[in-house]
This record gives structure tokens, C-alpha cells and sequence, in this order.
């Protein structure tokens, strides 16, 4: 008997302890994407319940229902596109105050770069969401036709990088919830 109700207080507040992440990405030629879908298979591996979309298709304002919220996308012209601009442009209407963020991106190898994922990290930290962990880039490289990038193309290992990101943020942010005291 003793065991029995020990198993279902275990039960109950495992539940009561699960925590939920969305990812949020943007993309042009598709790698964001398949990053975003490694983070989240991390996070999911890290006991969170998960979601994944492109920014296009979930609004600002249905994030508040997630602990953790994880923005990527391309670096272009050396930061971040206009898409996601303008998505967290009507994220900052959102209350997220206290809220668990992170950033990342995709961007090629070199010092000149840039990052997308700088602009997104300032943004959610503007937001008051507290930052998980520092951004995070994955490596691409371009595919170019006259002089004009037309493809992008995922450095091998980013995908399980990414991945292993994925189950250290979703940790990380776990614990700090639960020393916030809410869990
Ligand atoms: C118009 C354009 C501008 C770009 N500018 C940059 C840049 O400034 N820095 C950089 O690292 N990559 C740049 N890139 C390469 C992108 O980072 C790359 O295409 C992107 O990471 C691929 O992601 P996606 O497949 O999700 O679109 C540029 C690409 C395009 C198409």
C-alpha cells in the first residue's frame, strides 16, 4: 500500500514538474530549419514537452503558454532578416517577463560574418526573458550561381551539435526554474 501511494505522489509530480519549449525559426533555404528541428529533439530529450514552427506560422502571443522559448534564424547582410525583425518587433507586445529564452542561428564560417542570433539574444533579454544559455551558431556554407548565394548547405556534425545543445539548454533551464522556486 505504502508503495502504491508512493508511486502515484512520484507520478503526479513528475507531471506537475513537466516543462514545455517551443522553437521558433525562421529560413530561406531550409538548414534553420533542420536545426531547429536537432534543438528540439534535444529539449525533448531533456524531458520537455516540445514544439517546433516556422515564425510564420504561430503567433506572438500563443508563446506565453511555454517555460522556454527558442528563437533561430539565417544571418543575412550580417544580422537578422527581416522576417524575424519584424516577428520579434510583435513579440515585444507579449508579455513574457520571467520567461526562459535562447538564441541561435545559422551563418557561415568566418570572422566577418555577423550574427542573427546576436540580434535575437538582445531582443528576448529586452523582452525579459531570462537568457537559458549563450547563443548558439551552426555552420553553413553557401551555394553561389553569378555571384548571388541560391543554397546553404549544414556543416556534417551541426545537426547532432545541435542536438546535444538542445538537452544542455532544456536542462539548464529546467534547474534554474526549479531554483526560481516554481517548480
Ligand atoms: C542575401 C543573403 C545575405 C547573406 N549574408 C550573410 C552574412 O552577412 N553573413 C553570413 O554569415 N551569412 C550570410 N548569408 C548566408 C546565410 O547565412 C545562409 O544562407 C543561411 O545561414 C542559410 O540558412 P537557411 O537555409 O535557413 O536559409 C547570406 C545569405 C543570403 C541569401
Amino acid at each position: 500500500m505504502e508503495s502504491q501511494l508512493l508511486i502515484i505522489s512520484m507520478s503526479s509530480s513528475t507531471v506537475l514538474r513537466g516543462r514545455s519549449a517551443v522553437v521558433v525559426y525562421s529560413t530561406r533555404f531550409g538548414t534553420t530549419e533542420v536545426v531547429a528541428k536537432a534543438l528540439e529533439r534535444g529539449l525533448r530529450g531533456a524531458g520537455m514537452q516540445t514544439v517546433c514552427q516556422n515564425s510564420q506560422d504561430i503567433t506572438p502571443e500563443s508563446l506565453r503558454r511555454y517555460d522556454l522559448i527558442c528563437v533561430g534564424g539565417p544571418t543575412e547582410v550580417f544580422g537578422a532578416t527581416k522576417q524575424m525583425k519584424d516577428f520579434l518587433k510583435a513579440l515585444c507586445e507579449v508579455d513574457l517577463e520571467g520567461k526562459f529564452g535562447f538564441a541561435f542561428d545559422t551563418k557561415l564560417d568566418s570572422r566577418l560574418s555577423g550574427s542573427a542570433a546576436k540580434f535575437i539574444e538582445h531582443s528576448l533579454d529586452d523582452d525579459g526573458l531570462h537568457i537559458a544559455a549563450p547563443r548558439e551558431s551552426a555552420i553553413v556554407s553557401s551555394r553561389k550561381e553569378g555571384g548571388k548565394i541560391v543554397g546553404a548547405v549544414l556543416r556534417e556534425g551541426e545537426e547532432r551539435r545541435f542536438e546535444g545543445l538542445g538537452m544542455k539548454v532544456g536542462t539548464a533551464a529546467a534547474d534554474e526554474m526549479a531554483k526560481m522556486g516554481d517548480g
